[in-house]
């Protein structure tokens, strides 16, 4: 398969374009990414000489360049990752997660439309479920109820994407996974932050009680459900990928604190994130009984492989640090 993927100089993206090529699943990836503060070219540097991979800098808001790459590659599919993807950004600033997210996803739906693509898989999340009682569980006809600009922009682009089934027969397919952990993921979500400022002796800051849940899924487990679902997903069709872990914040920290041998008096608990959902939680069932995929990471083992590659790789996390990410930090922090 010639695949278009946008969005995969960041985490998903980056771990599903190396285990791709390494398991021999495509011919020909192409990675479109504008290169924001997120995404990173270092994290596909192991694939950066590989003749079955291009690199193609760009914005998935801009119509010509996605057509221009549509008409060159003629791709037999699209795996759609580039998203503006955290919460408390989208909080801080919506403006870019609309462009990206919205107007992103529109333009390339319509250059796909117009070059009449066989397969296109939106990769969507479970916060568009919104904030779940125990003791239920979002299946995929559960109702969307988004609280953040990030979930609203993620909810209203799922909805795009399945109108351009309905309405175009363009063959769509969305994917929603729950909360994603592992190497080069960019430290301003919470494992990574979390591992990276206990590697250093920094306070950890826990918004509100921690006592919120979130379903905790390996990346190159997401990775594999996302490959099951272009491979033998039914069009038109919405699948949950979850790890099958769920598991409240400050448990997660103190894990994080005893794999990382430091004490729990670093945890420092801050005010809480506007309109915080207080539990995710879903069933891949779908998947499971479709394509046979099911998680394979065991959450302790996952955590251990990662806080070794953040121990490990502490330069490339200084780097990732410098400059724009400490803005951030300092407005998302300073006021907490
Ligand atoms: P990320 O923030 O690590 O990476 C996003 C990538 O998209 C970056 O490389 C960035 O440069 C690129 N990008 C942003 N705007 C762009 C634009 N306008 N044009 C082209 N490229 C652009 O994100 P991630 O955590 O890897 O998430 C990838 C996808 O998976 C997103 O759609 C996100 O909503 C979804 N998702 C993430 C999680 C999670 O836990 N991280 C869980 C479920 C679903
Ligand atoms: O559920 C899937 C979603 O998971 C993805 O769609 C998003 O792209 C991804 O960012 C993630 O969203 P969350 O908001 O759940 O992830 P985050 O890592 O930002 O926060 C996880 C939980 O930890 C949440 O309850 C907020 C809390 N948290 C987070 C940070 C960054 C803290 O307590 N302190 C922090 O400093």
């Amino acid at each position: 398969m010639k695949l278009v993927v946008t969005g995969c100089a960041g985490f998903i993206g980056s771990a599903f374009v190396r285990t791709t090529l390494e398991l021999n699943a495509a011919s020909r990836i192409v990675n479109l990414d504008k290169l924001t503060y997120a995404g990173n070219l270092e994290n596909l540097a192991s694939v950066a000489q590989d003749p079955r991979y291009r690199f193609v800098q760009g914005d998935i808001a801009d119509a010509a360049v996605v057509e221009a790459l549509l008409a060159e590659e003629k791709p037999d599919a699209i795996v759609h990752f580039a998203a503006e993807s955290h919460v408390d950004r989208s909080i801080h600033a919506p403006t870019p997660v609309f462009e990206t997210n919205l107007r992103g996803t529109f333009t390339l739906l319509e250059a796909a439309r117009a070059a009449k693509l066989a397969r296109f898989v939106h990769v969507s999340t479970d916060e568009v479920y919104g904030s779940i009682d125990a003791p239920h569980e979002a299946d995929e006809s559960y109702p969307l109820k988004a609280s953040s600009p990030y979930s609203a922009s993620k909810a209203g682009s799922d909805l795009l994407a399945l109108s351009y089934f309905t309405t175009y027969k363009l063959p769509v397919l969305v994917t929603r996974a729950s909360n994603n952990y592992g190497p080069f993921q960019f430290p301003e979500k919470l494992i990574p932050l979390m591992i990276s400022n206990a590697l250093d002796g920094r306070d950890l800051p826990i918004y509100g009680d921690g006592q919120q849940v979130r379903d905790w899924l390996y990346v190159d487990d997401h990775c594999a459900g996302i490959r099951a679902v272009l491979n033998q997903g039914q069009a038109g069709e919405v699948y949950n990928i979850g790890g099958n872990c769920s598991l409240p914040n400050l448990e997660v920290v103190r894990r994080i604190l005893k794999a990382t041998g430091q004490p729990d008096s670093l945890m420092k608990t801050v005010t809480d994130r506007p309109g915080h959902d207080r539990r995710y939680a879903l069933t891949s069932e779908k998947l499971e009984k479709e394509t046979g995929w099911s998680p394979q990471m065991d959450f302790d083992r996952g955590l251990a492989l990662t806080v070794d590659w953040y121990r490990d790789n502490r330069e490339w996390v200084e780097r990732v640090r410098s400059g724009e990410y400490r803005r951030f930090y300092d407005v998302n922090y300073a006021q907490r």
